[in-house]
């Protein structure tokens, strides 16, 4: 028998390296770069080197205008990863988290900011395993952190509403309570300039507070104010329980 005789698999597998072999000589850097591409989102934590804050505001106050609340905390970190780090964040469809916009399809769940927040506090900082090594835990401190901030805390370089905003304290993470007690102080309804510009603040403000934990996170200065209410109350929940049970507070089953 020949040594060149090939058998049927043998010789597919050998076209085939073959035609990879050809395809590769031809095409050179472009095959190339599509095999680099190929890389695994599923893998996290994801790689971080420190962000200036305050330019990652502007751009999260101008992405507001485009992508809304959670997708311009996200655009506003990973695209800055994107050119300082290239992937996975080069493979993040930062644009789908357009949906958080409203509190999630405008059902005032959820400000949209902090959601985007903890996508990328979670993706960067990694699963539950001690302490500050916990992305949840950081972003459970931005909550906290957002329900009693003065809002919105951060003013733009150059704001496109130049009268004063008022500033209200939500005490709730929740898009319904923390715009509305905007809107109510502002006198503002949802469609006003007024109120679009506030939340693009708010988010400017949130996405600052991010960079900043980060920082101090890659810096090893980090250590998590995060609270989990759930273990306080034993029952998910949001620390202002008056306002929605009023003075009559359930207590629920231990
Ligand atoms: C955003 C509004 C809101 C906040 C804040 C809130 N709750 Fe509730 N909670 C509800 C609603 C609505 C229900 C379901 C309707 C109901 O039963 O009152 C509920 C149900 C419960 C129940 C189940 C028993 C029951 O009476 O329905 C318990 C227990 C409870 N809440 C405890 C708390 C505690 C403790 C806090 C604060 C740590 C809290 N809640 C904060 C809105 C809220």
């Amino acid at each position: 028998m020949s040594h060149n005789k090939l058998s049927r698999r043998e010789l597919i597998a050998g076209t085939g390296a073959a035609a990879i072999g050809a395809a590769l000589a031809q095409l050179g850097g472009g095959i190339i770069s599509k095999v680099e591409a190929k890389v695994e989102t599923n893998k996290w934590p994801w790689p971080y080197e420190k962000l200036s804050p305050e330019k990652t505001a502007e751009l999260a106050y101008n992405e507001w205008y485009r992508i809304f609340c959670g997708g311009a905390v996200i655009s506003s970190i990973f695209g800055q990863l994107r050119e300082k780090i290239g992937e996975p964040y080069k493979s993040f469809p930062i644009d789908a988290f357009i949906f958080l916009e409203g509190g999630i399809g405008g059902w005032g769940t959820i400000c949209g900011s902090n959601a985007g927040a903890n996508i990328v506090t979670n993706l960067i900082i990694g699963p539950r395993t001690s302490g500050s090594e916990d992305g949840a835990l950081m972003g459970s401190e931005i909550l906290q952190w957002y329900s009693e901030a003065s809002m919105p805390v951060y003013l733009p370089k150059n704001p496109r509403i130049t009268s004063e905003l008022p500033k209200t304290t939500s005490n709730s993470p929740l898009c319904h309570v923390s715009v509305g007690k905007w809107m109510q102080a502002a006198n503002k309804p949802l469609g006003s300039p007024e109120r679009k510009d506030r939340c693009a603040r708010v988010t400017a403000s949130v996405a600052y507070h991010v960079a900043e934990l980060l920082n101090d996170w890659k810096d090893g200065k980090y250590k998590t104010k995060g609270p989990k209410p759930a273990g306080m109350y034993n029952i998910q929940t949001q620390n202002n329980c008056t306002d929605c049970h009023g003075a009559n507070v359930p207590m629920p089953p231990k």
